[in-house]
């Protein structure tokens, strides 16, 4: 198959690309870099012998999308491109909806007027919000807390709209829970510009000595040690999902909503312990108040997915933290390194 990856040298998009191009298929990268590297692309190829196509644009610049589908013909799309920072997307909140919504639009407009009937599109468990209690089935009600949410929330939508008004689209959401690791290599992995929003990054960062200690966001939650649970999915499961997906769509149709989890809640303590195992390094902490905003916890029934989608979650915390920690510690300042 020829599949049309939009964000492909990000984080999840390039583990995704590594896996599409291993299970054979075609990948053309669109991609404008603005929060990734295109060496990621190149030890995608280092480490399958394969080479994906690379465009490099924005996927809102309609000329380039037009000639990217006119040259590829893609039978698919994933579309993982979007700006994702929770903080920042309530400073520049405008910003936000312009990139990805009006990169959603361009897409969709590209997919129709070339024949591409199929997309799996990269949402969120931040969808569910704090509307209802864990674990959140794809029937739980939905909506977003900050702008960055919103987008998610709103291209579901917009995605729902179009298929129902075009039966030839098939469409799979995909709401992916807290994706973490890297790959087995240690070649390719995340790697976020300053400071870290995320848990794993910062915790990665400060084994490799590059932040002094962890704050931890509070430790009075109703979770069992107090501090707050998520569901913690290693990114090549996550990549994996993505092939189940597009395998899914090829035999079905409409509009479809999967979740990307394990199940299993996993606390801020127990990552940090599970990643003093992995690298052999105490990580130092401090408990500070919580960050606003957060939930005490999520997590995933991911039944759907691993009945619908002859799915499910491989790999544990165990191995995420060993492989966040090959990568971080092989690449202490990222893809900057090469
Ligand atoms: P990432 O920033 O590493 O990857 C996104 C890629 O898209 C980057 O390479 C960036 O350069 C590119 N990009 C952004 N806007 C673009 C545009 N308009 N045109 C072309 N390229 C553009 O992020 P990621 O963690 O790999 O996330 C991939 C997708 O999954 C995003 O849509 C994100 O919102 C979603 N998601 C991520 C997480 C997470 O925790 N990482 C969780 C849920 C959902
Ligand atoms: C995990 C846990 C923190 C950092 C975010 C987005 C969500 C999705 C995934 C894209 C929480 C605690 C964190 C730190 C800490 N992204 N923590 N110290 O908030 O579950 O989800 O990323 O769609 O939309 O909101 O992930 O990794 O930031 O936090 O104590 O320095 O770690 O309080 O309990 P979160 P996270």
């Amino acid at each position: 198959m020829r599949v049309l990856v939009t964000g492909g040298a990000g984080y999840i998009g390039s583990h995704t690309t590594l896996a599409l191009l291993e299970a054979g298929h075609d990948v053309l990268v669109v991609d404008d870099l603005s929060n990734s590297s295109e060496e990621s692309l190149r030890r995608v190829t280092e480490l399958t012998g394969r080479t994906p196509g690379f465009v490099k644009a924005n996927v809102r610049d309609e000329a380039a999308l037009d000639a990217a589908f006119a040259g590829f013909t893609p039978d698919a799309v994933i579309h993982f491109a979007g700006w994702k920072a929770v903080g920042e997307s309530t400073q520049i909140p405008l910003t936000y909806y312009r990139e990805n919504l009006g990169s959603t639009f361009t897409l969709l407009e590209a997919m129709a007027k070339h024949g591409c009937h199929r997309i799996v599109f990269s949402s969120s468990a931040t969808v569910y919000g704090d509307m209802s209690e864990p674990p959140f089935t794809e029937d739980a009600p939905t909506g977003a807390t900050n702008p960055y949410g919103r987008t998610k929330h709103m291209i579901e939508q917009i995605l729902q709209d179009v298929a129902a008004a075009d039966p030839s689209l098939t469409v799979g959401v995909l709401r992916y829970f807290n994706p973490i690791g890297a790959h087995e290599s240690g070649r390719i992995g995340e790697d976020p510009k300053g400071i870290p929003n995320n848990l794993l990054p910062f915790v990665a960062q400060v084994a490799a000595g590059r932040r002094e200690k962890l704050m931890i966001f509070g430790d009075d939650y109703p979770t069992p040690d107090g501090t707050g649970t998520r569901d913690y999915i290693h990114v090549v499961d996550l990549a994996a999902g993505h092939l189940a997906a597009l395998g899914k769509l090829a035999e079905a149709s409409g509009y479809h909503v999967w979740n990307l989890g394990t199940g299993n809640p996993t606390s801020v303590l127990d990552i940090v312990k599970a990643f003093e195992k992995a690298s052999g390094i105490t990580i130092p902490y401090q408990i500070v108040a919580r960050r606003p905003g957060d939930v005490a916890s999520s997590y995933a029934d991911p039944t759907k997915a691993n009945a619908e989608l002859g799915w499910s979650a491989r790999l544990t915390i165990d191995d995420a933290c060993a492989d966040a920690y090959r990568w971080q510690s092989s690449n202490p300042n990222g893809f900057a390194d090469a």
